[in-house]
């Protein structure tokens, strides 16, 4: 059992000494198809043990389907799935050991929350007195002890998604997938949540989490690893920083954060590190993380924190161009700018006099702060 070690904490809830029992979730060149549709290609992925892997991409990408193969709610045409070392591709849903979130969650209208809480623990058979305990403890764990007797209508949105994940976690699942369970709620909420489900997995260590997402700012917080999804593909995976600091295609570095692309040309590698590109008449140094060879052409990534407008002298990274819109949204000026025709978007702290449209603006920007993508080919 994943939480074995489980022991009750002063506050009441359980809280686990060690992540050891934690098991990874593996893809291994998963594939499914629906009426002889690949809607999921060769996926290989690995969440590591006690990890939470945020999974993002456009509608109709694949995320779901991940997450049902997983499941067992889908079976793969070609690939298997591992939790831990055990292979459960041909497993049934029950026996995989999973605490699941559905999108669009549901909880069973006509029975009490915990009702609900217990629904999983008594489709395993779990002793009576055992789910005494289980269901106020997993109702304690999303802050809901006092709402066990109500019904779903007489909740508001975050609690009835609160206790959709106490029902998961009450089996004490060694796996949690969760897909996309904030997205019914408010951004105000939403916020929220992210913090609780950040604690809540401080207090479970050992749960290995996938989570599907659409909203790149709870992936940014939650995960300690970001796959983006395109068309059944996995197009990029990495630690949530690098992945948006060095984006390795055109397509995450516009899907995590909205980068700036600037079409540059001719990469001339200065050292291990930097590299020389030109955009129009103008020579620019930037990072060349992905190791783009001489000669290349690519995308410039600059993020809108990237840009400064106290450009030193004699600096080369040098943008000049006509402000399109500049507007104030509290803590931050953002700024459209128009250089040579690519708009670019920059934000910078609250300025006390700010640009106009139509004004010429100069930016500048660190070669190390901004880094080069490769416009497709090897890394897709
Ligand atoms: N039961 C099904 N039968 C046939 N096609 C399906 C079925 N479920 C999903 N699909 C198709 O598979 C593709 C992937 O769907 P999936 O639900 O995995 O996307 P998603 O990334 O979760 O999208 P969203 O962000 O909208 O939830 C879509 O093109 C969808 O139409
Ligand atoms: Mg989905």
């Amino acid at each position: 059992m994943a939480m074995a070690n489980t022991k009750p904490s002063e506050s009441g809830r359980p809280t686990e000494t060690s992540a050891a029992s934690a098991k990874r979730i593996a893809f291994e060149n998963v594939s499914v198809a629906y009426n002889g549709l690949t809607v999921l290609d060769s996926l290989n992925l690995t969440v590591n043990p006690g990890e939470i892997v945020a999974l993002i991409g456009p509608s109709g990408s694949g995320k779901t389907t991940a997450l049902r193969a997983v499941a067992g709610f889908v079976r793969p045409s070609k690939g298997r799935i591992m939790i831990g070392d055990r292979d459960v591709t041909n497993l049934a849903p029950y026996d995989r050991d999973i605490g699941m979130v559905v999108q669009n969650y549901a909880l069973f209208p006509h029975m009490r929350v915990e009702e609900n809480v217990a629904f999983g623990l008594r489709a395993r058979h779990t002793p009576e007195e055992v789910i005494r305990t289980r269901v106020p403890e997993a109702l304690a764990m999303v802050g809901m002890a006092a709402y066990a007797k109500r019904y779903p209508r007489e909740l508001s949105g975050g609690q009835q998604q609160r206790v959709a994940i106490a029902r998961a976690i009450a089996i004490r699942p060694q796996v949690l997938l969760l897909d996309e369970p904030l997205s019914a709620l408010d951004a105000q909420i939403r916020r929220s949540m992210v913090d609780e489900l950040a604690r809540l997995h401080r207090e479970l260590p050992s749960l290995t989490v996938l989570y599907v997402t659409h909203d790149q700012s709870e992936a940014l917080t939650l995960a300690n690893h970001i796959g983006i999804m395109r068309d059944g593909k996995l197009r990029a995976f990495g630690d949530a920083q690098s992945l948006f600091r060095y984006p390795p295609n055109r397509f995450s570095a516009e899907f995590l954060g909205r980068a700036n692309l600037l079409e540059v040309k001719g990469v001339q590698p200065l050292d291990d590190q930097r590299a020389q590109v030109t955009f129009g008449d103008q020579v620019l140094i930037a990072r060349n993380h992905h190791q783009l060879t001489a000669g290349s052409d690519c995308l410039l990534c600059a993020r809108p924190h990237d840009f400064r407008l106290d450009a030193p002298q004699g600096d080369s990274n040098r943008l000049t161009g006509v402000v399109r819109s500049v507007q104030w949204q509290g803590d931050t000026h953002n700024v459209t700018l128009d250089i040579a025709g690519q708009e670019i978007r920059m934000s910078s702290a609250p300025m006390s006099t700010p640009p106009v449209p139509g004004a010429m603006l100069t930016v500048h920007f660190n070669p190390t702060d901004v880094t080069l993508v490769p416009e497709d080919g090897r890394h897709g």
